[in-house]
């Protein structure tokens, strides 16, 4: 266990080092107001490894930087819009500090009990959601690429039928400590969840799909729409999704590039999302009907760790880890298929569920209190199943994601489901 740990926490920093392989220029600036400039990521991961790992979650507990330079990376203080004016730490000190922290974590691994490794874990998952939110960052930047694919992905093929059925009844959503001893807090306790009957869709939408919504006046519809969602609609002016251009193109990582019709389509909104379920006849699944289909065996009548199965991920069941820097084409990944039949669960995009972010009964909060709980009840939609750019420690069928419904900066696209 310790020994995944620190290869975990070794691939988290390799990607962060990589990300952040940049100019200063490109580090400090400000890419979207919804983002940090990646010089605040850089010193924050550290930061917070430092908190967790060497001060105990107790940031009145001294740490290596001064407490007011220590404090500027507390996410809670300073909101995304104001990072920039901070006087943070210049990309040189970041790294430093990154690394100093990193050595000492690495001494106090070797003499901590496994069963006190959870903390450990909780620190490789919070890095590597930022390297994901770095990719964001990337993604919204203007300029001339600074990223290039460094693997190549599977060629796709056509799925039917479209859709695979889950019959209804009892399985166990959620897990324990016992068999994901790395789940964190919201996604525990596992617990019986009875669910109707229902479809859900093979795959992921494709951009070709989503053209066809376009071309049949999907955006102009408002009888498509939630009210709320209309509002929106209207108010931001939505036409297509977020970076895809009005002839017909899109822009990827600073590459104006076609849309490929045969890839799942990402940076929609929750409202868009909807919308297009209502078009398609279908509507979004829930999160407790998304687990199920991804992770139940209703012959074993017992829960997979992966879709597949128990055998960790490959490049030949999921797209994940970033290197590809997009998402695989539909039907990639049939060795990936959960025992219902449903692909790419698990990478390639995120996949709005129609379910808002509430605790499991029996919720407990983790060390880190607020990752979960000031979250519960707001106007959060959850996600699932994680998009090429997470990292392997960092998804599992159990995990649970989630953001406002106007959100689309992140990978985020739509798996249809349908009542029996
Ligand atoms: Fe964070």
């Amino acid at each position: 266990m310790l020994d995944d740990v620190v290869r975990d926490l070794e691939l988290a920093r390799s990607r962060t080092l990589s990300l952040t392989d940049l100019d200063e220029p490109t580090l400090v600036a400000q890419h979207d107001p919804l983002m940090s400039p990646l010089v605040w990521d850089l010193a924050h991961v550290g930061q917070q490894e430092e908190l967790w790992l060497l001060r105990d979650g107790d940031p009145s507990r001294p740490g290596l930087l001064e407490p007011d330079v220590d404090s500027l990376y507390d996410a809670f203080k300073h909101p995304r819009a104001e990072r920039p004016a901070l006087p943070l730490l210049p990309p040189v000190a970041a790294r430093a500090y990154d690394y100093e922290v990193r050595g000492r974590v690495l001494d106090l691994l070797e003499r901590t009990p496994a069963a006190d490794l959870f903390t450990a874990g909780m620190v490789v998952q919070h890095e590597e959601q930022h390297d994901e939110t770095m990719y964001a960052t990337l993604q919204l930047r203007q300029g001339p690429p600074v990223l290039l694919p460094r693997h190549s992905l599977p060629p796709g093929r056509t799925v039917t039928p479209e859709r695979v059925f889950v019959a209804g009844g009892p399985f166990t959503l959620g897990v324990n400590a016992s068999s994901e001893p790395f789940s964190l807090d919201n996604e525990r306790p596992a617990h019986t969840v009875d669910v109707a009957p229902f479809w859900i869709g093979r795959t992921p939408v494709s951009n070709g799909q989503w053209r066809d919504f376009i071309a049949d006046a999907g955006y102009d519809r408002p009888e498509l729409w939630s009210p709320r969602g209309w509002a929106h609609r209207l108010a931001a002016g939505l036409s297509r999704p977020k970076f895809w251009t009005a002839d017909g193109t899109r822009r990827r990582f600073g590459v104006e590039e076609e849309v490929p019709d045969d890839e799942p389509v990402q940076h929609v909104c929750y409202f868009e999302a909807e919308a297009f379920a209502r078009w398609s006849g279908g509507r979004l699944p829930t999160e407790q009907e998304w687990e199920k289909a991804c992770a139940w065996d209703p012959v074993a009548g017992t829960r997979r760790t992966w879709p597949w199965g128990s055998a960790p991920p490959t490049d030949e069941r999921a797209n994940l880890g970033g290197a590809g820097l997009r998402p695989a084409p539909v039907g990639a990944y049939p060795e990936g298929a959960s025992a219902y039949g449903a692909e790419q669960m698990i990478g390639d995009v995120w996949e709005w569920t129609s379910s808002e972010f509430a605790p499991w009964p029996g919720f407990t909060p983790m060390i880190y209190r607020d990752y979960s709980q000031p979250f519960f009840g707001g106007d959060y939609q959850v996600l699932r199943g994680g998009s090429w750019a997470v990292a392997r420690s960092t998804i599992r069928p159990s995990f649970r994601n989630w953001d406002h419904p106007i959100r689309r900066q992140i990978f985020t696209g739509v798996r249809l489901a349908w009542d029996a």
